[in-house]
């Protein structure tokens, strides 16, 4: 039987992706993450088992919790002095175990706060894992070839290690917390500086219901609306949250959502934001021209394949694009469907499709948000919700 060179590609890029998340510590962090993004409602039943399975005993591995020697440990040594000296109180109970970080209750100033704290040894790990992406470069080529897949692994590597510092992620969090202070919906709990540290993370306490556990229909939409404006209305403000996750969305007593997390941010131009809303636009209006000469201008696509590119996206999104529709695990489902049923005409787009290395983390943002939504089980407007985001902001 001839060979299909496509299938090829395809396969080594994923085999090669598969060794690199058996072999890699950080790969293995990534697989016990999805654990919580992803709904299985949303997996093919053939390998959903299987791979429930595998997300929760990665996630089991990844979060097993440090003893509170451990925990104790790293905040004398992020604070020069014993945490009993710092803190009024910290309850030896975790209140959170995640692949990162283990984050627990404390008072600090007569104020209750939030104490995070990496995992000892992580940044050591991840730094020599980082290394091995080099070897999808090949593969991504074989798929991807107008991609420039060593830059988009650079920018990968950078923004993993911006991730691992928590002075750097205090301090984006603290912008965002000062942006939002007199914010009627959305809040971000301010870091507390003079304890925030390469390792540690301090930051005020905030009460109330992660998004991921909302039951009552109309705070669930309330949150999905929240949630959008504060994602991608980050893209406005010049810094993109990347990681929407049920559990880093709180709904408050007075009914704001609280941002939790400032790990995966990336900064982004205005004028960036102004071109995809351009692109967006021209793809709701169904005008090709304006739509390819925008994908170009930004590098995703040449403008050749404007109209190409319109007719497939609109099958793919039918029913989403023209006013409210529902947002749940079938329609993720349906979607992804389309697209696979179109696999023949999206080959040749992959062959010319690149992504600018500071788009990746604003796709995340996309993808991810998109996947959140889709637990919440919501009815409205989105292309109109994500593009007044963009456009206004905050
Ligand atoms: N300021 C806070 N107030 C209350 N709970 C918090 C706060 N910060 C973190 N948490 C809890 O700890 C969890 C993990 O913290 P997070 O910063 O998301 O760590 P990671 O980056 O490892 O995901 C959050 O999902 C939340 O449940
Ligand atoms: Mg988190």
């Amino acid at each position: 039987m001839a060979t299909d060179p496509r299938r090829d590609a395809l396969r080594a890029l994923a085999d090669t992706g598969l060794r690199l998340a058996r072999g890699t510590t950080t790969a293995r962090l990534a697989l016990a993450g999805l654990r919580d993004v992803v709904d299985p409602a949303t997996l093919s039943p053939e390998f959903r088992g299987r791979a429930v399975e595998q997300m929760e005993r990665a996630h089991a591995e990844a979060t097993q919790e440090l003893s509170f020697d451990e925990v104790e440990k790293a905040l004398s040594d992020a604070w020069g002095e014993p945490s009993g000296e710092v803190l009024d109180e910290l309850d030896p109970e975790p209140v959170a175990r995640t692949p990162a970080a283990q984050v627990h209750r404390g008072v600090h100033e007569g104020a209750d706060v939030a104490v995070k704290v990496l995992r000892p040894g992580l940044p050591d790990q991840v730094r020599s894992d980082l290394n091995l992406l080099e070897t999808l470069i090949r593969p991504l080529g074989a798929v991807f070839p107008s991609m420039a897949a060593g830059l988009l692994l650079r920018e990968v590597r950078e923004r993993v290690l911006d991730e691992l510092d928590l002075e750097h992620v205090a301090s984006t969090q603290r912008a965002f917390a000062r942006a939002l202070r007199r914010h009627e919906q959305l809040h971000v709990p301010a870091p507390v500086s003079s304890l925030c540290h390469e390792r540690v993370l301090v930051s005020a306490w905030i009460d109330g219901t992660p998004v991921g556990e909302l039951t009552d229909p109309g705070q669930r939409a309330a949150a999905a609306r929240a949630l959008v404006l504060f994602h991608v209305g980050s893209a406005r403000f010049g810094t993109v949250h990347a990681d929407p996750h049920p559990a880093d969305a709180v709904r408050m007593a007075d009914g704001r959502f609280a941002f939790l997390d400032f790990g995966a941010t990336r900064q982004m131009s205005a004028t960036r934001v102004d071109e995809g809303l351009i692109a967006l636009d021209a793809f709701l209006a169904q005008d090709a021209e304006t739509l390819g000469a925008s994908l170009e201008l930004l590098g995703w696509l040449p403008a050749e394949v404007g109209a190409t590119t319109l007719v497939l996206g609109q099958d793919i999104l039918a029913g989403r694009l023209d006013g409210p529709s529902r947002m749940d695990a079938s329609a993720l489902v349906e979607t992804g469907k389309r697209a696979a049923a179109h696999a023949e005409a999206l080959w040749p787009l992959a062959q010319v499709t690149s992504v600018p290395p500071e788009d990746l983390w604003p796709l995340r943002m996309l993808v991810g948000l998109a996947t959140l939504l889709a637990r919440l089980d919501v009815e409205e407007d989105w292309p109109a919700l994500y593009g007044q985001a963009a456009q206004d902001g905050w």
